[in-house]
């Protein structure tokens, strides 16, 4: 197991790299990311490539047996291409070219940048393929920005559609231009969706997947190089969590695992939901687990800092990371660095650069690492829920939310938080994914909804699973054209109901709902509003306003073996999904080991023949849960009683 830190060897002068090397080892660090924005001291200038001071940090850190993961530096163009080269350069909607100077400038479709982006990244394979210590790879940084609408990106969206559709009569049919008379004759005449709010959602929809593309292929450049150099080494990325912009299933297709930087303490102290749920979808994109690549480690901020994390906070962030499947965590970063835009992003070490409070709790995380290592390694989770995260919905209602608020990861929220409250791990997958071996599938504001994959759903569920949809779910089809059918669309026939009509909530409105038999209580139905008619389903909640009265809000279908749940609305309270979310896990036989009390998490990893639950609390309140008895708390060395009393904070990890 690796745990270690994004170091900056650059920022500091040479005397201290020893120093610093050394206090990483005490810590028990034994892996650092190195160069990853340091492409203008590689390359000082065209061509002209100089490894020497970055020979010299490996060796210091090869001296205290610390491996190293090095960045392809193309996050951050030096000067000097942006100069002889403005073409690399991205174009703004408004046809200006970025000025340089902040990071993420870059065409990823010009041809000059492609071409310097394979140069370096040779130069530095070839350079560090034999080098002892170096274990692997970053491509870029976080990719995603910036959107360009340059004549080469216009250009290529015109060569990717003519590969896609191959004629224009497919395209114009494809997309519905007979609409507002925008039927194409000529591939040149495509337009850029410069507004999305105005655009033709079928273009729009292409185009989000022409930008995610463009990514894919600049990586995969990289990674061909990096796999013909350095066959030893490993490919990875650092995602962003929840981040939307790119299908992250594509990206991390080349790679051999994902990392991810979570930056969770911002607000208010609160449970990281967000957090586990990035983590669950991490582990999803290559079905495995994962790294954190850069781990929070202080208060963070370009223009204002925010909440400095409490003492124990940082230790139950890598622990939550760690529960959910993160095989390797690197705290971000090493030392706070005095210059640049990141002055306020703090690191282990404040910019006095000592080792205190902050460097001495990620110390300890590295001591009970170790400890651990043996335990967690060839474990993983496997989930009895899979949610289906889907990219292409999400941008689809980018264009057009149905709703006003409709935020696609927030949905997802809705219904994930309930699980984790639950005690319940959640598996994210891609659409179509095949379902087999879930007990439950929940796949909400499933908008673009391919009539193959709504079979493949209703097969799940006539086989005995469990199956939720809700309100958008099955709206279009994969070219963002509405289907000719009443809503759910194919679904109906598993979710047992009919929706002919919907409407919006509108602001500051709110619909009183009224559970029915095993959801008790009264609930606010806002936003958005399905006039759901059960056809064999049985209503779980009903709406209280005259004209709604014949109409369910949330339905139950059991048929055979399987069982089909609909939400028609957004309910402003927990304790509705709270409720749900125990009629599923019920229908589904799902048996949580632990159900843990309000703030506290739990998280199973297994394998090899174990089993690991960690419990984590999430407030600053001591807990009290119930666990099976007798059972090894691995990090204190006691076996527990029937009940354990949890700190703020505090983590128990059990063998179960
Ligand atoms: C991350 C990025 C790092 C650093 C950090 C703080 O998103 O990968 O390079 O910039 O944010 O802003």
């Amino acid at each position: 197991m690796y745990i270690g830190v994004d170091f900056y060897p650059e920022h500091w002068p040479r005397k201290l790299w020893n120093r610093y090397a050394s206090l990483m080892r005490k810590a028990n660090f034994n892996v650092v990311r190195l160069a990853e924005f340091a492409w203008v001291l590689m390359e000082p200038q065209e061509g002209c490539f100089d490894f020497a001071w970055l020979d010299e940090v490996l060796a210091i850190l090869k001296k205290h047996d610390i491996s190293t993961i090095l960045g392809t530096p193309t996050a951050v163009m030096p000067a000097w291409v942006a100069r002889k080269y403005p073409d690399c350069l991205a174009t703004l909607k408004d046809g200006r070219r970025i000025e340089w100077g902040v990071r993420k400038n870059n065409c990823f479709s010009s041809p000059t940048y492609r071409l310097l982006s394979q140069r370096i990244t040779r130069a530095m394979a070839e350079h560090f393929a034999a080098a002892p210590n170096v274990i692997g790879w970053q491509t870029d940084n976080e990719f995603g920005d910036p959107v360009c609408y340059c004549d080469t990106c216009r250009k290529g969206f015109h060569d990717w559609l003519v590969n896609k559709y191959k004629t224009l009569e497919k395209l114009n049919a494809a997309w519905g231009t007979h609409f507002w008379g925008h039927r194409f004759g000529q591939w040149c005449e495509i337009p850029l969706p410069i507004d999305p709010d105005g655009a033709n959602p079928s273009l729009y929809l292409d185009w989000r997947r022409y930008g995610s593309w463009l990514n894919v292929r600049f990586q995969g450049e990289q990674v061909q190089i990096l796999r013909e150099c350095c066959p030893r080494h490993f490919i990875t990325h650092n995602f962003m969590g929840l981040y939307s912009e790119l299908n992250y299933y594509d990206l991390a297709e080349d790679l051999d695992f994902v990392s991810w930087d979570n930056y969770p303490i911002g607000g208010p102290p609160g449970i990281l939901y967000h957090s586990a749920a990035a983590a669950d979808l991490m582990r999803g994109l290559k079905r495995g687990n994962f790294w954190i690549m850069e781990q929070t480690a202080g208060a963070s901020g370009w223009g204002c800092f925010n909440r400095n994390p409490r003492p124990g906070e940082i230790r139950l962030v890598a622990y939550q990371q760690m529960a959910h499947g993160a095989d390797a965590q690197l705290w971000f970063r090493w030392r706070t660095c005095t210059a640049g835009r990141e002055q306020y992003w703090h690191g282990l070490l404040g910019h006095d650069g000592k080792p205190l409070r902050r460097y001495r709790e990620a110390a300890r995380v590295g001591a009970e690492f170790k400890k651990l290592a043996r335990h967690v390694e060839g474990t993983t989770v496997q989930a009895p829920v899979a949610i289906v995260y889907d990219y292409e919905s999400h941008w689809a209602l980018t264009s057009q939310p149905g709703y006003a608020g409709n935020h696609y990861p927030e949905a997802i929220l809705r219904y994930y938080r309930a699980l984790f409250r639950a005690g319940v791990n959640a598996d994210m997958i891609q659409p179509g994914q095949d379902p087999t071996g879930y007990r439950i599938v929940i796949a909400p504001d499933l908008y673009i909804l391919p009539d193959d994959l709504a079979k493949q759903l209703c097969s799940f569920v006539f086989g005995g699973g469990v199956l939720l949809a809700d309100c958008r779910t099955g709206v279009k089809d994969e070219n963002s054209l509405c289907h000719e059918r009443a809503l759910p669309g194919l679904l109906s026939e598993a979710l047992g109901v009919v929706i002919e009509e919907y409407e919006a909530v509108p602001d500051g409105a709110e619909y009183a709902v009224q559970g029915v038999g095993d959801i008790v209580g009264n609930f606010t139905a806002i936003r958005c509003c399905d006039w759901v008619k059960p056809r064999g389903a049985q209503r779980l909640a009903v709406y209280q306003p005259w004209h709604l009265k014949d109409f369910a809000a949330a339905t139950r279908y059991r048929h055979g073996n399987g069982t089909g749940f609909y939400v028609g609305t957004v309910i402003r309270q927990e304790e509705f999904y709270d409720a749900l979310i125990a009629c599923l896990i019920q229908a589904g036989r799902v048996r949580p080991v632990v159900k843990p009390p309000a703030g506290v998490e739990v998280s199973l990893r297994q394998g090899r023949g174990g089993k690991l639950l960690f419990v984590m609390n999430h407030t600053e309140e001591t807990k009290i849960v119930h666990v099976p008895p007798g059972k090894v708390d691995l990090l204190r060395g006691t076996r527990t009683a029937k009940t354990l009393r949890l700190a703020r904070y505090d983590i128990v990890v059990l063998k179960l």
